[in-house]
């Protein structure tokens, strides 16, 4: 196991749809609140430069704030273009109010 804490839940606590952005071990990592569920996912859009911890949260969509094209957060698949490659997502666990991650056990988006 590579448990990786990621943050509170008190943090992403912006209101029911709120995204965070955690930079650990030189990884920049989205952290989405959607109503009482949380998911992790890497920051960078797979289609440019994008940081998707400062995009719209749209349904269970964060859509990029550079070209709006849309990801699956639950799944990390891409749902609207021009992204067309997968993001990185991780099962999230809680302890607590902690949000954490096992960088060992990454969602294959399959
Ligand atoms: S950089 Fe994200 S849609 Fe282009």
């Amino acid at each position: 196991m590579n448990r990786l804490a990621i943050c509170c839940t008190a943090e992403v606590d912006d209101g029911e749809f709120a995204t965070r952005i955690v930079a650990e071990n030189n990884v920049a990592y989205a952290v989405y609140r959607l109503g009482d569920r949380y998911y992790v996912s890497i920051d960078l859009c797979t289609h440019g430069p994008g940081s998707l911890g400062e995009g719209l949260i749209v349904g269970e969509e964060i859509e990029c704030p550079f070209h709006q094209g849309r990801f699956h957060i639950p799944t990390g698949k891409p749902t609207l273009p021009p992204c067309t490659d997968p993001i990185q997502v991780w099962s999230v666990h809680l302890d607590g109010d902690q949000i954490w991650i096992d960088l060992d056990e990454p969602q294959t988006n399959s």
